[in-house]
């Protein structure tokens, strides 16, 4: 692991106590590390109103966007449980939005990397408004 990963996994560690999820109460934080290395966290935001809810992964590429950056170079995941936690299907997309086939997601635990993946693996055949490669819109 490169010093930048175990700062971001420092970085959404700490966050954790930040999450606000007194429904669920399943904290998750999200650190990404944008093209040129700025470092943005995110943790969930629930609502009384459950389907507002704003996951972790969503806020860090918020964070990202208020500054001015369009690309997501790695993001690391992890949640209060020492668990696996991928991100879900609308973060998936989110995260392509903003990606790259170099993107890396890394899902933590509160040390170590679990698991290095592509996005491609995590969300193949995303959507996208451009075509595919080998793919005529005509
Ligand atoms: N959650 C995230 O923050 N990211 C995900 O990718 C999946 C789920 C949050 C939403 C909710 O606050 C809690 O986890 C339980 O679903």
């Amino acid at each position: 692991m490169n010093d930048v990963t175990k700062l971001m996994i420092k970085n959404a560690h700490q966050a954790l106590q930040h999450a606000y999820a007194p429904y669920s109460k399943y904290a998750v934080a999200a650190c990404l590390c944008s093209e040129d290395n700025h470092l943005f966290t995110g943790v969930n935001v629930e609502n009384s109103s459950y389907g507002l809810t704003l996951c972790a992964e969503t806020s860090a590429i918020c964070q990202m966007i208020a500054a001015g950056k369009h690309h997501i170079k790695s993001m690391v995941i992890l949640n209060d449980r020492n668990t696996l936690c991928p991100p879900c299907g609308a973060c998936r997309q989110r995260i392509y939005e903003f990606s790259s086939p170099a993107t890396r997601i890394y899902l933590c635990h509160q040390q170590d990397v679990l698991h290095d993946m592509a996005l491609d693996d995590l969300l193949p055949m995303a959507f996208s408004l451009k075509p595919l490669s080998g793919q005529s819109n005509d």
